[in-house]
């Protein structure tokens, strides 16, 4: 997988995007992760990158071409990738979308907004779609690019030790992961559940599914009506999901203190 960011601030987002995983990834030869400066694209004196936007209004606009050049040159490098801008007014970024674009693109180029945002002749010529990070706006596209980087780069082979390492994490399945303990055994008068210390597989297994369930269920009705349970083909798939539904309901009929998941 490579990424080629266009940016105004490439010193922020390859101070995050080198370190780490994704730092030792790219090292390995697993990713390329690439920020370009967009101002080195300028053809005036001043490496002027915006101006005023037509019709009036406050703020500035990134003009047009310094950005087509900076595209320009990656695809001409690089090879055509599939073109994002990163954007409050695109579709919603999820674990789906970062799978999807893992699975079938491998090459990505990023496009980053300031200001009051790009010259629409750009994204109209250039891009092939708008991501946003959720409904909120932001300063700068450089914060959305770095998490789509991550999300996406951390699902190629290699970059994480085994598949399992995020198969099994939180929205993967259209479920929320059941929560983590570490030692010690007792913290604050916390007892980390008798399960976990039973050294049982299968039953360790059976209550983290569990715990999945119910947590999803609590948290995210919404999500949880997207569970595929024609996925659970075994009668002990089919059986966990029953005992989760039992305990919430027992839970609920009870009136007993809602775990710390329960609050919203
Ligand atoms: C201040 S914002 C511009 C917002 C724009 N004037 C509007 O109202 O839609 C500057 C840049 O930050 C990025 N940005 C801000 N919020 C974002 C979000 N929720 N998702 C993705 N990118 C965002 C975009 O690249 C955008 O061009």
């Amino acid at each position: 997988m490579r990424i080629d960011i266009c940016t105004l601030f490439p010193d922020s987002v390859d101070a995050m995007l080198n370190v780490s995983i994704l730092g030792r990834a790219q090292e390995r030869g697993y990713i390329t992760i690439q920020s370009h400066q967009i101002r080195d694209y300028t053809t005036n004196k001043q490496m002027q990158v915006d101006d005023y936007p037509y019709g009036g209004g406050r703020g500035a606009v990134m003009q047009a071409d310094p950005l087509y050049r900076c595209w320009d040159h990656i695809r001409q490098t690089y090879g055509p990738g599939r073109t994002i801008f990163l954007s409050p007014c695109g579709r919603t970024f999820t674990q789906d979308v970062a799978r999807e674009l893992k699975e079938k693109y491998d090459h990505l180029i990023l496009v980053c907004g300031h200001y009051e945002g790009v010259d629409q002749r750009f994204l109209d010529e250039c891009v092939d779609e708008e991501i946003s990070m959720g409904d909120f706006v932001l300063t700068g596209g450089e914060i959305p690019a770095m998490a789509v980087c991550d999300a996406v780069c951390r699902m190629v082979p290699g970059v994480l030790p085994e598949e399992e390492c995020f198969q099994e994490e939180s929205h993967w399945d259209h479920l929320l992961e059941y929560p983590q303990y570490s030692r010690p055994a007792e913290w604050h008068g916390r007892k980390v559940p008798e399960v976990l210390l039973s050294g049982h597989h299968a039953n360790v297994a059976a209550w983290r599914r569990k715990e999945s369930y119910k947590r999803t269920i609590r948290r995210r009705p919404d999500m949880f009506a997207q569970f595929d349970q024609s996925k659970l083909t075994t009668k002990a798939d089919r059986k966990i999901l029953r005992q989760a539904l039992e305990e919430l309901e027992a839970e609920e009929a009870s009136g007993a203190e809602q775990p710390k998941e329960m609050e919203t």
